[in-house]
């Protein structure tokens, strides 16, 4: 009888999978590992500035205690009163609750749901949540498209589809900005949204972890402007917003739950559950109101924004000249996602490395999709480590890159070393 309900097998999270792997061929080769894999702008160069650092210096001695579960009073009243100066449902600071990171939030929320209803995701999109619905309803995850054609808008009449067929649907997961692509919704998309949220009782989770990193002339919507009386969860965190993802640390921001006796119940779980676990971490608490409130952060957002921007247009430069390649146009996030319709050397059956590098990579060759494939052969051809766009879910071939290298002259050897092989890669596909 296994220990376990689940085999490590059905845990997926192919961002820090591919890391396990990198370090089994890294002694094989004789290049440094390049690390494109994480969006963590810390693991690429990207110091926290002294004020923040000096800040969280400052707080750290009444900070070593547990907090209230539900987080610290005054931080849930300090970020309630950030979200009622948006347009849209106002909230209070008990509709605000706290976790170890957004991914302790996303998780902690598919373990309490029950598996009869079912999350329809966007695809394709950020893999815990695929893996944990999958795992959770002992059935693939149900999905929307994003739609290439159309700016990568979601395709609402495939959505609508979905919704029909699928009566068990009763969550509409919402990547905002979203990850892999970086791309944003319109106000058009999400009013077609919460038009479907409306006719088929949907309640919205709205992931917006990487809603201060948009790039201009964008302008970010968040759910909350269009949701009106539709009850909602908005997903906010500070591990991209700062540069300190390590400080895990996450809240839900609960909308409309006067109008939802579900919601109401949902949030009350929750919090249970939290209870059982004691607290988040109480040091981000209660550095969020200095930080957010300092007057450093907002020119600090607009260049590190700038910042991403000028790597996004490098990275569409550098590979406007290779054949077989489409960049995304990303408008937010640190990513660029490359897709590749046509990837050279997936159809080898035996991975085509040296004899020991074969050993290692047997197994994962065997059930690797063509992009995994191409993202293999660039590790050991150029240490570059590389997440497979396929691992994000649906039918995109190619890779996603982190656009975070601080340092000018390494992106820019970086890119170079990527157009080259993607070029011999190229050559190798027509050979
Ligand atoms: C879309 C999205 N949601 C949630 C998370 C998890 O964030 P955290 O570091 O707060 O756990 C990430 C991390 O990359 C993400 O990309």
């Amino acid at each position: 009888m296994p220990l376990t309900h689940h085999r490590a097998s059905d845990y997926s999270y192919p961002i820090r999978e591919i890391v396990d792997i990198a370090n089994l061929v890294s002694p094989h080769i004789s290049l440094p590992i390049r690390w494109e894999n994480i969006g963590d702008p810390v693991s690429r160069g990207h110091k926290m500035p002294e004020w923040m650092l000096d800040l969280i210096c400052k707080t750290l001695p009444e900070a070593t205690g547990y907090c209230p579960t539900r987080g610290v009073e005054k931080t849930r009243e300090f970020l309630a009163n950030q979200h009622n100066r948006e347009p849209g449902p106002t909230i209070q600071a008990k509709d605000i609750l706290f976790f170890n990171g957004l991914g302790d939030a996303i998780a902690s929320l598919m373990t309490v749901l029950s598996p009869n209803v079912r999350m329809i995701l966007p695809e394709p999109g950020y893999p815990s949540y695929s893996t944990l619905e999958a795992l959770r309803c002992e059935h693939r995850s149900i999905h929307y498209e994003l739609l290439a054609s159309n700016d990568w808008q979601v395709d609402l009449d495939d959505l609508e589809n979905k919704l029909k067929n699928h009566p068990e649907i009763r969550l509409l997961l919402l990547l905002q900005p979203s990850n892999p692509l970086g791309t944003l919704m319109s106000l058009k998309t999400m009013q077609g949204l919460a038009e479907l949220a409306r006719k088929y009782s949907l309640i919205v989770i709205s992931d917006e972890i990487y809603r201060e990193h948009v790039f201009e002339p964008e302008e970010f919507v968040s759910w909350q402007a269009v949701s009106e009386d539709l009850p909602s969860i908005l997903l906010k965190g500070i591990s991209k917003d700062l540069p300190w993802p390590g400080a895990r640390c996450g809240w839900m921001e609960f909308i409309n739950c006067q109008h939802s006796e579900e919601l109401t119940e949902l949030q009350k779980v929750l919090e249970k559950k939290k209870m059982l676990e004691v607290c988040a971490t109480t040091l981000p608490q209660l550095v969020i109101p200095k930080l957010f409130s300092d007057p450093r952060l907002l020119p600090w957002y607009e260049e590190s924004n700038r910042f991403y921007a000028r790597r996004q247009k490098l990275v569409q430069d550098v590979f406007l000249s290779v054949p077989g390649v489409q960049v995304i146009q990303a408008q937010a996030a640190f990513y660029t996602s490359v897709l590749i319709p046509s990837i050279p050397l997936c159809d080898l059956i035996h991975p085509p490395f040296t004899p020991e590098l074969n050993l290692v990579l047997a197994n994962t060759w065997k059930t690797a999709s063509s992009d995994t494939r191409f993202c293999l052969w660039l590790l050991i051809q150029t240490g570059i480590c590389l997440v497979p766009l396929s691992s994000f879910g649906g039918r995109l071939q190619g890779f996603r890159m982190t656009v975070l290298q601080k340092d000018e002259a390494l992106f820019e050897l970086l890119l170079n070393d990527l157009k080259s092989s993607l070029k011999q890669a190229q050559l190798l596909k027509a050979a």
